[in-house]
């Protein structure tokens, strides 16, 4: 069996580091907000390019903390992807933001940039963009139009770090930018975990005052804060994972080379252009016969997964929410596949996928 994904698999290596850093935690006496979290906050905003990095619960609470330092207006409109996953377009709605979705680009399932513009109305306030499967959207035409029309930009990184744009890292492109540490991703901890980055120390400051109960000093509350601060032992894990980032982010992109190279052309590959430094959160193939490819490969004992079965504007949740029709986006989400490609996977593991693929 190949599966898709294996979370001891892929720790298996880092087992001993984390060992030691959880004893020494545990040693110590100091769970919350300790030097593990200070030490991978500096750490990871060095790794990214950013003045500041400011840890929090989760990508999710990240995105949300993101709009909230803008204290934007209720039912101001912010511009995401119609391709995402759902939790881009949460972190608005619970912002009391207006989602404006608008359609991906074909090629690179990323938003098109080319109709951001005609989606902007006077009450637009900021452009939150997503890095999706670890491509870095077409950053320069979209930083063209948050100058012309004053929006903010934001940067969702949950599938992105490392992932470059024209050799700038993904996460010193927006304002403010969110990454994700969820387990599955190429920087991911133990259990949840995220972190707000930013090079504005104002911002900073709100981030850190917001996922600590609204307080930049103990005890007395600025405003209206969270319980989202990121846990010592997490940030511990992480500080073990990130020195080794790159590693993961080669080993992907070597076996992503294989699918790109050996995989015949009746499966529609991602692009790949000299701008950008993919670290392929996912690798997908699209195919008109999605789900019988996907039993298919079943069958012969490899593993696949869907991102996503359901467009967020198709979500029970979103019903009465989201307006618009967003075919592009459906196309992908009716004929997306995600291959394996884990740390744990052997190059060997990768061939033997596109050998039976190519039989399909
Ligand atoms: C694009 C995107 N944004 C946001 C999130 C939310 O991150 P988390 O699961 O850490 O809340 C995810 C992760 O699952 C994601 O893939």
């Amino acid at each position: 069996m190949i599966e898709y994904e294996n979370l001891f698999k892929a720790n298996e290596t880092f087992l001993k580091d984390y060992s030691e850093i959880f004893q020494k935690t545990l040693n110590s006496g100091w769970f919350i907000l300790g030097k593990n979290v200070e030490n991978f906050e500096n750490e990871f905003a060095a790794y990214i390019g950013n003045k500041h990095c400011i840890g929090v619960a989760s990508g999710l609470d990240a995105l949300i903390f993101s709009l909230k330092v803008f204290e934007f207006k209720e039912g101001r409109e912010v511009i995401v992807p119609s391709n995402t996953y759902i939790a881009t377009i949460l972190s608005i709605l619970h912002c009391g933001l207006k989602p404006v979705l608008v359609e991906a680009d074909i090629r690179t399932y990323n938003i098109d940039p080319f109709k951001i513009e005609e989606a902007i109305t006077p009450k637009t306030k900021a452009v939150m963009v997503v890095h999706l499967y670890g491509k870095c959207c077409e950053m320069d035409p979209i930083i063209s139009i948050c100058k012309k029309y004053n929006l903010k930009l934001i940067e969702d990184c949950a599938q992105s770090h490392g992932a470059k744009y024209k050799n700038k890292m993904s996460g010193t492109f927006g304002d403010v930018n969110a990454f994700s540490f969820y387990p599955t991703k190429n920087l991911g901890a133990l259990g949840d975990a995220g972190s707000v980055n930013t090079d504005d120390e104002k911002i900073a400051t709100v981030l850190k005052s917001l996922r600590n109960y609204g307080s930049e000093k103990k005890y007395y509350n600025e405003r209206v804060g969270y319980n989202s601060r990121l846990d010592e032992i997490q940030a511990g894990f992480l500080s073990v994972k990130l020195k080794r980032l790159d590693e993961i982010n080669s080993h992907k992109r070597k076996l992503a080379a294989i699918y790109l190279k050996e995989l015949q052309d009746d499966f529609i590959k991602p692009i790949i252009h000299p701008d950008f430094f993919d670290v392929w959160h996912i690798f997908n193939v699209r195919h008109p016969k999605r789900d019988d490819l996907k039993d298919y490969l079943l069958k012969k004992n490899i593993k696949t997964e869907i991102h996503y079965p359901i467009p967020p504007h198709k979500q029970k949740a979103m019903q009465v929410i989201i307006e618009g029709e967003f075919p592009i986006s459906e196309e992908i989400h009716n004929t997306t596949l995600s291959l394996p490609i884990s740390f744990f996977h052997t190059e060997d593991d990768i061939y033997k996928v596109v050998e039976v693929m190519n039989r399909f």
